[in-house]
C-alpha cells in the first residue's frame, strides 16, 4: 500500500459544529484536515466522520493515527 503524504507533523486543533465531515485520508489536500478530492488518481479515500455536538477535536495531519481523524500522537514517530 502506498505511504499518506504527511500533511504536517502536529494535528490541528478546531472547534467543529455538529455534523458530518470528510477527513482527508492521503495528506495531499489544500484543505487540510478536510478532503479537496486531491487523492484522484491514488489508492486513498477521504474518511467521513460525524460530530455529534460542538466540540473541540485535534485532527490529525501526519495521516499515520491508528485513531482516524483523531490525533494519536504518531506524528512523534515519524
Ligand atoms: S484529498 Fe486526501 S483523501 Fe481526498
Amino acid at each position: 500500500m502506498t505511504e499518506p503524504t504527511i500533511a504536517d507533523k502536529k494535528p490541528t486543533v478546531m472547534e467543529l459544529e455538529a455534523g458530518d465531515y470528510w477527513w482527508c485520508t492521503c495528506g495531499q489536500s489544500q484543505n487540510q484536515p478536510f478532503c479537496d478530492g486531491g487523492h484522484k488518481g491514488t489508492d486513498f479515500t477521504p474518511m467521513k466522520f460525524t460530530i455529534e455536538e460542538k466540540q473541540k477535536v485535534a485532527l490529525c495531519l501526519c495521516k499515520h493515527t491508528q485513531n482516524p481523524p483523531f490525533c494519536d500522537g504518531a506524528h512523534s514517530g515519524l
